[in-house]
């Protein structure tokens, strides 16, 4: 019998490291990344209504609201390739309302990893943080250096990564996070994501190999 793609949420407050680790999850995994954040990002780069609305929100820490993201959401995990690879959707629900929408949808994950960091850590890895308008890279001047001179030189920053605004960013994670993990206990790993990128992605990489594993036994192909 054919194993079912893997579905996977990643979930964590903000630079708690979610975009890091779906590099590396896609890497060898090979699972379609889904980010809400990003696709956000390029509504606003494109300037369409949507992505006029979401900047005020997005600027302001705040949740964009749900018209605008369920739907968006739920378009990009229906496409043939989500369907058929599996999808890492990063970034939602981030509320009650927008897991029971992926729920009606009969949009079901098989993991949820959560991404636990001391808010100490996070304000710094944020202002540091470099992205890669060619590759999409994620970068920080500190940890995770550009390889190249080229690649410093166009590094960007984005407009929401400042103290100010992470410190928002975090108050609106602190109010939503219990509710939606109260939805995904039952299929939730929290992983400790106050360590070397590497060593973060071996505590994923366990629990993802066991799980296809487990999948691969129980469907009758190993
Ligand atoms: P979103 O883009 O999702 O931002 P976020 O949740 O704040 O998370 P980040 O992207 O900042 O961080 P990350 O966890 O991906 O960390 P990263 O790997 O880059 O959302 C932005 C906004 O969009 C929201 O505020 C909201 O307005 C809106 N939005 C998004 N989703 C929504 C939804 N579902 N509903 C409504 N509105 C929504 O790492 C951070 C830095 O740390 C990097 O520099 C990296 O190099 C470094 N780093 C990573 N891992 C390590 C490590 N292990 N050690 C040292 N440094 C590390």
């Amino acid at each position: 019998a054919k194993v079912e793609p893997l579905k996977v949420m990643i979930s964590g407050a903000p630079a708690s490291g979610k975009g890091t680790q779906c590099e590396l999850i896609t890497d060898k995994y090979g699972l379609v990344h889904v980010s809400a954040g990003d696709l956000l990002r390029a509504e606003v780069a494109v300037g369409s209504e949507n992505g006029k609305r979401a900047k005020e929100f997005m600027q302001k820490g705040q949740l964009v609201p749900d018209e605008i993201v369920v739907l968006m959401v739920k378009n990009r995990l229906m496409q043939p390739d989500a369907i058929e690879k599996g999808w890492l959707l990063d970034g939602y629900p981030r509320s009650l309302s927008q897991a029971t929408a992926l729920q009606k949808f009969n949009l079901k994950a098989d993991l949820f990893i959560l991404l636990e960091v001391p808010e100490e850590i996070l304000v710094e890895r944020v202002v540091g943080r470099r992205l890669d308008p060619v590759t999409g890279k994620i970068y920080h001047l500190k940890y995770s250096p550009p390889e190249t001179e080229e690649i410093a030189a166009r590094l960007t920053q984005r407009f929401d990564d400042t103290e100010e605004k992470v410190k928002l960013r975090l108050q609106t994670h602190h109010n939503n996070v219990e509710a939606v993990l109260s939805m995904y206990r039952d299929i939730t790993i929290k992983v400790n994501g106050n360590a070397p990128k590497d060593q973060v992605f071996a505590q994923i990489d366990v629990a993802l190999s066991k799980l296809i594993e487990q999948r691969a036994a129980t469907s009758g192909s190993l």
